[in-house]
């Protein structure tokens, strides 16, 4: 399943969000960095350490046309079990243009059969570039924001600008990181109108490991951000897949399937 992650305008924590979604996502996962401003996680946790062509080089091969044969050698893992793997983002920005982003998403929309989820964090959503046949593909597209006044209010301009713009079958939905400033989930949806996976709470040592790199104490992975991230997760999963369901047609019973043209078809 495809999960587009976006923001409106500001740095609300839409790369923080992820990467904590991502490291406790309760099934494989890949973090696919399509931010057309760049990608800050190998700079950030993975304080420089770690090194990968990502999205750079996925270009490069698409130009060779061995797009979906490279996908699997630019994925980082983030975890000794391979669950949690990274698509590097771009680390300059310049190569936005180049990315083709339409068969980029259809790749990522088939990641091992649909075996794998792909959480895709596409920044802001009224930057150039940004990749709207990703959103237009997602079975969610999830736009996060804090709960302050000037935060929802863009969040709604977003909203609209989404459905106009990018609106495809998939579930719109919002995350919200540091509620009760002074919003909380119920006023957001309301004003919104779409519903609220869930909150993330203000934690700054752990968002300082997640985009800063700061050093994981024993208590990382019991912080309040990943606990919360952990339920946060499970809930976007069960209630995309649950839109999903209810955007399929049923399918028809055998006895009421059209005759094929030129006959019954029964000889
Ligand atoms: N839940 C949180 N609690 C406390 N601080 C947070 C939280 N989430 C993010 N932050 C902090 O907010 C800042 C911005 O986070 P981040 O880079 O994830 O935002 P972003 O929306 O991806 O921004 P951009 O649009 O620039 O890519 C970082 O310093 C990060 O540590
Ligand atoms: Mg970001």
């Amino acid at each position: 399943m495809l999960i587009a992650l976006c923001s409106a305008k500001g740095a609300p924590g839409v790369t923080t969000s992820g990467l904590a979604l991502a490291l406790t996502w309760p099934r494989p996962v890949v973090l696919a960095e399509l931010d057309p401003a760049g990608g800050d996680v190998l700079a950030g946790y993975g304080r420089g350490e770690l090194s990968a062509g990502g999205l750079a080089d996925l270009v490069l091969a698409a130009r060779r046309g061995g797009l979906a044969r490279e996908l699997d050698a630019q994925l980082l893992h983030l975890d000794a079990e391979g669950h949690t793997r990274l698509l590097p983002g771009l680390a300059d920005p310049a190569g936005a243009r180049h990315v083709d982003w339409d068969r980029l998403a259809t790749l990522l929309t088939t990641m091992d059969g649909g075996t794998v989820d792909v959480l895709a964090d596409c920044g802001r959503l009224r930057a150039e570039y940004f990749p709207s046949p990703v959103a237009h593909r997602a079975a969610a597209v999830v736009l996060v924001t804090g709960s302050t006044l000037r935060a929802v209010r863009a969040a709604t301009h977003a909203l609209t600008e989404l459905r106009e713009r990018d609106g495809g079958p998939g579930m719109q939905a919002t995350l919200v990181v540091g509620p009760g400033e002074p919003y909380g989930e119920r006023e957001i949806s309301d004003a919104l109108g779409v519903p609220v996976v869930g909150s993330l709470p203000r934690d700054g040592k752990a968002a300082a490991v997640l985009s800063d790199g700061a050093p994981a104490g024993r208590l990382f992975a019991q912080s309040a951000l990943l606990r919360a991230a952990r339920t946060v997760g499970a809930r976007l999963l069960e209630s995309a897949a649950a839109h999903e369901l209810r955007m399929t047609p049923p399918a028809m019973p055998a006895s009421a399937s059209p005759a094929p043209a030129g006959g019954s078809g029964v000889r």
